[in-house]
């Protein structure tokens, strides 16, 4: 197949790249490198894929609809994975315009240009923030959504709502696969699991919200992945719109998080302790039920194995 991923050169992204291209797939990347975090990050990330004459990499933004045309234009692209967001949830609070600008009229832009260019499948990158503050069991699909917490919950409520409606009226099959906090090797250097491992490593005290309760479900990237090739065999055969979580169905608390990564560090972190967060949800986790049934998901990284890799992966980097 020939698959448009935006967002091709961050941590999801990266990942998902390489896995298309050894499974026999051509690839076009966008992605603008934002300054979100280091961009020389990003071209580390694709550096394996770069030469490879079934990856093509463009740098352009999924607000523009030129670049887009440039990645459409007799390329034949019959699947869009579009990843390319502005992806913190905290920055959301401070630069809501940002988020609205990328995450929804970028996303207009991906859905306008695959209706041009006659594109029918596409893949979304939606989030767990989308079920909001949320406690007592697992998240299932149909379940109602809370208020969103921050900004960029709204942006991805939002994005997941336009892609039902370009298949509604554009009969565009789209599939939105709410991930939730994806960790592993090349994982974003703001999110926790990273951030707290580099301050571990040099000495410095690591900030611990609240009381250390708040839990995520914790998603290992080569699951992530697995999930994403799985809703591709499945939107392949069907004329559809529906909506996955690809979670791991554990939930960590942030207490039992830092222990993990000072078992696997072999080192105590040095504790700060500061307010709970806004924007911060107290909970998530993943009902995986339909993702099992339907796509035939099934994670198998227990957090220990996936931590350890992960720190494997970093020390490599140091
Ligand atoms: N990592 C997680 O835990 C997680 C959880 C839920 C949802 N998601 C979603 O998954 C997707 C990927 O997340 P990630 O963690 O890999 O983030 P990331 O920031 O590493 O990757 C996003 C990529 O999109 C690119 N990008 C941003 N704005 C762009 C634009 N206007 N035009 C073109 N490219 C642009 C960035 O340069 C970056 O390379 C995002 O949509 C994010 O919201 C991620």
């Amino acid at each position: 197949m020939n698959i448009l991923v935006t967002g091709g050169a961050g941590f999801i992204g990266s990942h998902l790249c390489e896995r298309l291209i050894s499974s026999g797939h051509k690839v076009v990347c966008l992605d603008n490198f934002n300054p979100y975090y280091e961009p020389g990050i990003k071209k580390k990330n694709i550096s394996t894929i770069l030469r490879n004459p079934n990856f093509k990499l463009i740098v352009g933004d999924i607000r523009k609809s030129f670049d887009l045309d440039t990645c459409l234009e007799g390329n034949h692209i019959d699947l869009c994975i579009h990843l390319a967001a502005m992806a913190g949830v905290r920055p959301s609070l401070e630069n809501p315009e940002l988020y609205n600008d990328v995450n929804i009229v970028g996303t207009l832009q991906v859905l306008d240009a695959c209706k041009k260019y006659n594109v029918k499948k596409m893949i979304f990158a939606s989030s767990s923030s989308v079920y909001g503050n949320k406690t007592g069991g697992a998240f299932k699909e149909k379940d109602k959504l809370n208020e969103p917490y921050s900004p960029y919950a709204e942006t991805k409520s939002i994005g997941e709502f336009l892609c039902q409606r370009w298949h509604e009226m554009h009969n565009i099959s789209v599939l939105c696969l709410r991930f939730f906090t994806v960790y592993g090797p090349r994982q974003r250097p703001d999110l926790a699991i990273h951030k707290f491992t580099k301050l571990i490593f040099d000495d410095k005290p690591i900030p611990f919200y609240g009381d250390g309760s708040t839990s995520r479900d914790y998603t290992y990237i080569d699951d992530t992945i697995d999930g994403v090739l799985k809703a591709m065999d499945y939107i392949q055969k069907r004329n559809c719109f529906d909506i996955f979580n690809l979670g791991e169905s554990q939930t960590i608390n942030l207490k039992d998080m830092i222990s993990e990564l000072e078992s696997a560090i072999g080192k105590k972190a040095i504790l700060d302790w500061q307010p709970k967060q806004e924007g911060d949800v107290d909970y998530t986790c993943a009902n995986i039920d339909k993702s099992r049934k339907i796509l035939g998901y099934n994670p198998t990284y227990s957090f220990k194995e996936g931590i350890r890799n992960f720190i494997d992966w970093y020390k490599s980097t140091i």
